[in-house]
């Protein structure tokens, strides 16, 4: 194949948390495998990431942690880059957004499309929240989402059906921050009419990727993403704010815009080409080689990203004039983990610096099983039994066995001595044809971003190597035929001397440590296959044990470990904001008996009460009626908020609230006081 030239990013990660499997299966794991197999082909490579550090992801972590954003992105861009280098994840800069170079290059992108003309000034109304004082864009607003009801989509998507949102489209909008309804307060900010693009993208999008007309596999773009961006354009690409009223953030570089700065999706993908313009100074070279000119750009996103990678940043790199666009957009679907979704406020995840600090010697362990399970093409799911089979049946008892028998049997008849290959039979022959063959296709399918189905051509060369040994059964002819064995020993250990290079991309600590057992420098990508790797003589070493298998306890104990982080952090809020005794004295609580119940009806979780206070009696209609039946609970003194304004619920006026305790199930109680106190008592 002829030497191309590549620039690969992979999404910058929010520095808002740490990276837990999902990101790994699904961006920065199949990038990394893509780079070094394009660098095993002696393509020119820059492989580029960093961390994401602006927009509302980071100030809202900031406030739920109670720090200060700086000290959010400080804090995680640390964990981040670390666990990307104990991973060996081989970026050739990781990057950060908040540094100047960042500052000044998304600065400068934005004043040359606002000197271009390229966006367009609005006034318009928008939710503010009186109480911050703050404009609210994208996640400082949620609602219920027009299309698919989730009552908790963002102000500018809806997480359950991808719909992308304007806040003002949000049926009954409230303040992340204060919780309030906002009001419509006028503001102005920069837009880029997207509308005058729809005609080149469509035709960007369908000639190059779906017609067939690309000259190269890479070119394909998957389906989801075409199909995603497709039905993007279709919906009517609309004008989009690429400032915003915030703090935190690149600042707009225009007279009048204090107190704005770049939408964060605006600044985060020419995160990519400050990181570039980072690593080429350190590097001596020149940035606009990896931006400009005959050179493919390939992003590796996750599916959420999709059309800020296929439409928008494409729409700002053609305004740019000068810049390529992406040559192929590989998106990932989601990976879920035991049965539900990664969720970090829920815990529900495994971090990748807890399993890199757990088990600092199963990096290909996890590397393998994460691409075996890749969702390319759907949603799929991480669970350590799979995690536990695949270890111990294919990596162990496949590769690991058949590395390991045709080194110690190399040790073991001729001292670590390659013998000679004899006459061959035609099994040997169709074997060796299949081992020619292998890498062939992995090459197809790893340009074609397919990496699933190329790691397992790798595993098949080690099952062929297998069924070799176990079908020719050199230790019973070692004593009959012992220049057949010479001849079988050869050619295993011509396979494992592949299957060095070939697992390069994928499993690069077991490709090395397979090497050194050869005493063998894998060569290049296109070595691949051959089967003059060894030479009759060449001296090999002694081997070790390549995987351990993962006992029972392990997953027991991750699977618990999960299950109990999730009850202890799932359920409970943090706590809220300060407030005064004052604030507190304004709460009328009594203790109050109830002296009749029934159901309402058509309502099935209310029960109208009859409570006497002490100073009256009063009807409240309470949501308890699946935790106690009417029956039960006449004659009981529990506590009431009498001063809540009266509200009528299904007709009915409830004079008062009543309190209930709540546990991590969602289970209510009744707070009936220790002693038996009578109506009318006071709660302080
Ligand atoms: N931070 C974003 C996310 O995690 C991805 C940004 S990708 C870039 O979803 F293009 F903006 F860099
Ligand atoms: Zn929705």
């Amino acid at each position: 194949m002829s030497k191309d030239k590549f620039t690969v990013t992979a999404a910058l990660p929010y520095a808002n948390g740490p990276l837990h499997l999902g990101h790994v299966a699904g961006v920065y794991l199949p990038a990394d495998i893509f780079v070094r197999f394009l660098r095993m082909n002696q393509h020119d490579v820059a492989f580029i990431c960093g961390s994401d550090e602006h927009g509302a992801a980071i100030t809202l972590r900031a406030k739920k942690e109670g720090v200060s954003p700086q000290e959010i992105v400080d804090k995680y861009n640390a964990i981040i880059s670390k666990s990307f280098r104990d991973f060996n994840i081989s970026f050739d800069i990781f990057h950060r957004t908040s540094s100047d170079i960042h500052h000044k290059t998304s600065q400068d992108f934005f004043l040359k499309l606002h000197e271009k003309g390229k966006f367009t000034e609005e006034t318009s109304e928008q939710y503010f929240d009186e109480d911050f004082q703050q404009f609210l864009a994208d996640r400082y607003i949620t609602g219920t989402c027009p299309k698919c009801h989730n009552p908790n989509a963002y102000g500018d998507q809806c997480e359950k059906c991808g719909t992308d949102l304007s806040p003002t489209e949000l049926i009954n909008p409230k303040s992340t921050l204060s919780g309030k309804t906002p009001v419509l307060k006028t503001t102005s900010h920069w837009y880029l009419p997207m509308a005058l693009h729809e005609n080149w993208l469509r035709e960007w999008i369908k000639e190059g990727k779906l017609d067939g007309v690309q000259q190269h596999d890479s070119k394909m773009w998957r389906n989801q993403v075409i199909g995603q961006c497709m039905s993007w354009i279709d919906g009517g690409l609309h004008s989009r704010a690429m400032t915003r009223d915030l703090d935190w953030g690149v600042k707009v570089p225009l007279p009048n815009a204090d107190g704005k700065v770049l939408y964060v999706w605006l600044d985060a993908p020419i995160g990519y080409i400050s990181a570039t313009k980072q690593w080429a100074l350190d590097q001596g070279k020149n940035w606009e080689d990896y931006w400009k000119g005959d050179r493919k750009l390939i992003h590796f996103i996750g599916k959420d990203n999709i059309v800020f990678h296929t439409v928008i940043f494409p729409i700002l790199l053609k305004d740019h004039g000068d810049l390529i666009l992406p040559d192929n957009v590989p998106a990932y679907e989601f990976l879920n983990l035991e049965g539900d979704k990664f969720s970090t406020s829920r815990n529900w995840a495994v971090w990748l610096h807890e399993y890199i600090e757990a088990y600092p010697e199963k990096e290909d362990e996890l590397k393998y099983v994460l691409t075996s399970i890749a969702p390319e093409s759907k949603d799929s799911e991480f669970t350590w039994k799979e995690y536990q089979t695949r270890v111990n049946s294919e990596l162990a008892d496949i590769l690991g066995n058949f590395v390991n028998r045709a080194l110690v049997l190399t040790q073991k008849y001729y001292e670590g001595f390659v013998p000679a290959k004899g006459e061959m039979t035609a099994e040997d022959q169709r074997l060796l044809e299949d081992m020619r063959e292998i890498p062939e296709r992995m090459s197809k399918l790893i340009y074609a971003y397919k990496l699933r189905d190329a790691q397992a051509e790798a595993m098949n060369l080690a099952r062929l190597g297998n069924k070799y040994l176990a079908d020719q059964e050199p230790w019973k002819l070692v004593k009959t035929d012992p220049k057949r064995v010479e001849t079988i020993m050869n050619i295993a250990l011509q396979i494992t001397a592949n299957l060095s290079i070939v697992l390069q991309p994928f499993l690069p600590k077991t490709a090395g440590k397979i090497g050194g057992f050869l005493n063998f420098e894998a060569g290049n990508w296109s070595a691949a296959g051959k089967d003059d790797q060894l030479s009759a003589g060449h001296l090999i070493n002694a081997p070790e044990i390549l995987f351990q298998k993962i006992e029972d306890d392990l997953v027991d104990f991750e699977v618990n470990k999960l299950k109990q982080t999730n009850e202890m952090e799932t359920s409970y809020e943090p706590q809220k904001e300060a407030i005064q005794f004052d604030d507190f004295t304004k709460l009328d609580i009594r203790l109050c008996t109830i002296l009749e119940a029934e159901k309402v009806e058509k309502a099935d979780k209310l029960l109208k009460l009859l409570v006497d206070t002490g100073i009256d009696k009063r009807t409240i209609v309470s949501g308890i009626s699946e935790h106690y039946k009417p029956e039960d609970i006449v004659g009981k003194t529990v506590q009431v908020l009498l001063n809540l304004e009266p509200r009528k619920i299904r007709g009915i006026e409830s004079q008062g609230m009543i309190l209930m305790a709540e546990d991590a199930g969602g289970n209510l109680s009744f707070m009936i006081p220790e002693k038996g106190f009578d109506a009318g008592g006071g709660v302080r």
